[in-house]
């Protein structure tokens, strides 16, 4: 069953059944301004921060039949005959002869018919924007004249997002509403609270004559009824009242008189939902009262997105393959790293969360290659949430710069997350192999401590912030050497009491260390690198001997060394992230590597993704903590999270088993799940975090779409590992590691402003064997295809090795 289908000539996937099994959401703009836009229509939008500056009331729990901070009417009057009706479905429900919701990037456009009215919408924010525009095109299809009326409505929130549910007294006292009207006949609302009276005003405009406003929701309703948004009784009347509401709850609805329209007679109409500073919001809206500023608008958007794409691109045998990596996952990675963890229909932005510190550095590696510069505003971010000890705070608040030690302060003792400091060294690196910018490494940026204004911090170059970083890790180990936990690594529900040790960190420890290694050869400081090899060295003894369980290597040891991950125990005999971590670390020899990637192949794999672990714990227990919390199978406990899922695809490709990496990569590939819907439920065109585990009788229902690092790791596996082309400091290095049936890739990547065309072509063979790179006719040695001058194009033939479909004993005779 499917609710639709992908257009990749359009770069957009269409919904042609409103009915999903749960909304389907697409971003428009960017935390400065921007949000989430659902498939019927609704928004959830804010300016700088969702938490402390919202517009629209958009509550994700509520069914998608109701309200969802924006939408519209249409009451068509046919042969005297009229009809009142949404043309984006909800919340009127009426019958549709045709509905399609265009899910494209940066922009949602739904087109509907009913009634012989096609309506096509397109919701978007320009670029630097402080509004949402609605471009509503309304036609007649029918046969006679009709007469056509539109109304607008928005439902404001208070700009303080968790007031709004949690004081019903203050927030409905002090919620106003002012409407202009202007010379044209066009009318301006403006919304506040009487605190901000002064200050940024929301606004709802629109570019025609108005014929009525409300502002006020029980009039619009109708006082005295239980009318529903099914049907506003005050749509019934000649006239809305023009009330201009100073308590209570505020919309902004506006009634439009389109007069009649002929058979095939088209209007346009121009919508503006946005906050702007009390005295510039006349001049902010008045740039997109005119169609044409909104068309160039909208094809700046579409630039934007073509140079974004421009990227990357490939061409393989997999159509779901190069769907989404051309596609939609660059584009999901771009939403992550705007949003973080931030606002979603299942991260709601209500104030506890901000951006996380692991979130957003990972975040960056899948988007560092499309959007250096953003990646490096938020790297300074990051930085500056750094502690002068190394360790890092787990949030903060992208405005503010506030951090806070996230859950760990439920916990109150421990306050540091053991992983999160490290994973800023992956990111860093990344954007000095991406862009070449060297002299970011000697940028100062302050340290972060609460306790001190920001002139009053210490501040250290970013080098030093790297090596703060490692040193703190290799500073904080327990009784078996490895680093301690501290409240919880990346698994965030796995909390043990005192001096736990994670080998997880450990391997990400050893992974940033390889990192700087590289970092300081390239820039000829063989005294540091000669150290960090030593401690990476050092620590992959010490991992492998303390964790090493027979067949796979253990997750964590409690305070009192028990292991969790072991096959010694009763739940959670096995967790994934400790067998790929092994390998992307450096740290586990060979043979134990594929065993460790076989472990999980054998006891962990499932037609729907890696589970995180197994056994999940079929009780509570406050010893193991927030893992337990949940059902097994269903999140950290048992569950596929997908966020886990690439780092195997990534190992097995170090391991040479491309197979392998590929079935994991296709089997979590949210496009092959299109026509199982009945099942997934969630978005087809960007991953999930998560799935249900075999262990839950709902086994392989997705849930929490959008915001998660699958969508930055999986396009790093795809790109880097699969396709094999990664940055490096100098230049392109190109190693593919393909499934046996793709005998021919392209690939066209631009790197530090050049043009690099790759013609892939693989043979049988060894894939361990580095292929043989020819650039421009010439054949290279090795396999870095050297940084080109900015505006060059560059052709480059690979011929690179590939096993075979069939098992591995199999491949060694076919390779002899
Ligand atoms: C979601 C969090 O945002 C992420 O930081 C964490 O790693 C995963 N949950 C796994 O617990």
């Amino acid at each position: 069953m499917n609710y639709g289908y992908f257009d990749d000539e359009n770069y957009e996937y269409v919904i042609t059944d409103p009915r999903t099994p749960v909304k389907w959401v697409n971003y428009v703009g960017d935390l400065s301004f921007g949000g989430l836009v659902d498939h019927t229509g609704g928004s959830l939008l804010c300016a700088g921060d969702p938490a402390i500056n919202r517009i629209t009331k958009y509550i994700p729990q509520l069914p998608a039949s109701e309200p969802k901070g924006q939408w519209m009417y249409l009451k068509v009057t046919r042969n005297g005959e009229s009809r009142l009706f949404s043309p984006f479905y909800t919340p009127t429900l009426d019958p549709y002869t045709r509905y399609e919701c265009h899910v494209g990037l940066g922009y949602q456009r739904i087109i509907s018919e009913f009634y012989g009215i096609e309506c096509s919408c397109t919701i978007f924010i320009p670029d630097g924007g402080q509004q949402e525009i609605r471009d509503v095109r309304v036609r007649n299809l029918n046969r006679e004249p009709v007469k056509l009326e539109w109304t607008p409505v928005v439902e404001f929130t208070h700009f303080e997002a968790l007031k709004q549910f949690t004081n019903a007294d203050w927030v409905p006292q002090t919620m106003q509403c002012k409407a202009e009207m202007r010379e044209d006949g066009s009318v301006l609302i403006r919304q506040y609270p009487f605190m901000r009276q002064d200050r940024q005003h929301n606004f709802v405009t629109t570019n025609l004559p108005a014929q009525s406003f409300q502002t006020d929701r029980s009039k619009f309703l109708g006082n005295h009824e239980y009318a529903t948004w099914q049907h506003p009784r005050e749509l019934d009347e000649a006239f809305l009242s023009n009330y201009q509401a100073l308590r209570g709850d505020n919309i902004a609805a506006i009634r439009h008189d389109l007069g009649d329209l002929q058979p095939g007679q088209e209007k346009r109409m121009i919508l503006q939902v946005g906050q702007a500073d009390a005295g510039k919001v006349s001049e902010v809206t008045e740039a997109f009262r005119d169609p044409e500023a909104v068309d160039r608008a909208f094809d700046d958007l579409k630039t934007f997105w073509r140079d974004y794409l421009s990227v990357f691109r490939c061409e393989t045998p997999d159509p779901a393959f190069d769907t989404m990596v051309n596609i939609h996952n660059p584009r999901q990675c771009f939403m992550t790293l705007n949003w973080s963890r931030y606002l979603s229909l299942y991260q709601l932005g209500l104030g506890a969360r901000g951006m996380g510190f692991r979130d957003t550095s990972q975040d960056i590696l899948g988007a560092v290659a499309h959007a250096p510069a953003r990646c490096k505003t938020l790297l300074r971010k990051l930085l500056s949430v750094q502690k002068s000890d190394g360790s890092a705070m787990h949030q903060f608040n992208p405005l503010s710069m506030e951090a806070n030690e996230g859950d760990a302060r439920e916990e109150g003792e421990k306050l540091t997350y053991g992983d999160d400091h490290l994973w800023v060294v992956l990111a860093v690196c990344d954007y000095l192999k991406e862009t070449g910018d060297q002299a970011f490494l000697d940028e100062e940026i302050t340290f972060y401590d609460k306790k001190l204004p920001l002139e009053a911090r210490s501040r250290a170059t970013v080098r030093e912030h790297l090596t703060r970083a490692v040193t703190y890790t290799r500073a904080h180990t327990g009784a078996h050497g490895l680093p301690l936990l501290g409240f919880a690594d990346w698994n965030d529900t796995v909390n043990l009491p005192g001096d736990a040790e994670s080998s997880f960190i450990a391997c990400l420890y050893g992974r940033a260390l390889l990192e700087l290694i590289e970092l300081m050869e390239f820039h000829g400081d063989k005294s540091a690198a000669l150290t960090y090899r030593a401690w990476h060295a050092e620590m992959a003894e010490t991992f492998h001997q303390a964790a090493w369980d027979g067949e796979w290597y253990i997750r964590y040891f409690t305070e009192e060394g028990d292991p969790i991950g072991s096959h010694r125990c009763d739940k959670g005999k096995i967790y994934t992230n400790a067998q790929s971590w092994a390998v992307l670390a450096g740290f586990a020899p060979a043979d134990a590597a594929q065993q460790a990637l076989d472990a999980v192949h054998t006891h962990l794999n499932t037609a729907n993704g890696i589970k995180l672990s197994t056994p999940g714990y079929d009780r509570f227990d406050p010893k193991i903590g927030g893992v337990s919390t949940y059902p097994p199978g269903a999140k950290e406990n048992g569950g596929i999270f997908l966020h886990s899922n690439p780092w195997v695809m990534i190992a097995e490709t170090m391991v040479n088993r491309p197979e392998r990496a590929y079935q994991y990569y296709s089997q979590i590939n949210p496009a092959t799940k299109n026509d199982c819907m009945e099942i997934y439920e969630c978005e087809p065109y960007c991953y999930a975090q998560n799935i249900l585990g075999d262990e839950h009788p709902q086994f392989g229902l997705g849930r929490n779409s959008w915001l998660s690092g699958t969508a930055s790791w999986t396009y790093q596996a795809a790109t880097r590992y699969i396709l094999g082309l990664r940055a490096g400091y100098g230049g392109l290095v190109i190693h593919p590691k393909l499934p046996s049936d793709w005998e021919n890739v392209t690939i066209t990547r631009v790197f530090r402003g050049a043009t690099y065309h790759f013609r892939i072509r693989s043979e049988k063979g060894d894939v361990s064997y580095q292929p043989k790179v020819v650039v421009d006719g010439e054949a290279i040695t090795g396999n870095t295809v050297p940084v080109f001058a900015a505006g060059t194009v560059h052709e480059i033939e690979v011929t690179c090795a590939r096993t075979l479909r069939v098992p591995a004993y199999e491949i060694e005779e076919e390779v002899k």
